[in-house]
């Protein structure tokens, strides 16, 4: 059973940034089973590459169709996805010095944190905008 899943309460009102939403929970999940099942140091780092180049891919798209909404506080969006990078970029390091286990929970339950409460509280936000901009 998956751990880390999305499900209709996150839907944003778009398919293709629902799509992109379910794959990082995947990728989280992926990562949760690499270390639950001890997998190795490959298998986790491998998982850790995925989750971060499939969120800059997602960011980069989210923050593309965000602009061409028109959406009021892009900037302050934005600063809150670079945060995230960056503290993936430093769970990563950490991971490199040798820490593991323990770097990769925290990772983990961090990344899943991060990305419901993001898409619950801000991205839900640019759902209103989608509609209106289906009126149109
Ligand atoms: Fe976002």
């Amino acid at each position: 059973m998956s751990l880390y899943q999305w499900s209709e309460q996150y839907s944003v009102g778009d398919a293709t940034m629902d799509a992109h939403h379910q794959r990082l929970f995947e990728i989280i999940d992926q990562l949760h089973r690499a270390v639950d099942e001890d997998q190795g140091e490959a298998a986790v780092g491998e998982a850790i590459a995925e989750l971060l180049a499939y969120t800059r891919y997602h960011f980069d798209e989210e923050e593309r169709m965000l602009e061409a909404l028109g959406y009021p506080t892009l900037d302050a969006h934005k600063a809150l996805h670079r945060q995230f990078v960056d503290s993936l970029l430093a769970c990563q390091a950490d991971l490199e010095r040798g820490a593991t286990r323990v770097a990769a929970i925290k990772l983990l339950t961090t990344a899943a944190k991060w990305l419901r409460d993001h898409i619950m509280s801000i991205d839900q936000g640019y759902s209103v905008l989608l509609e209106q901009g289906r009126q149109r």
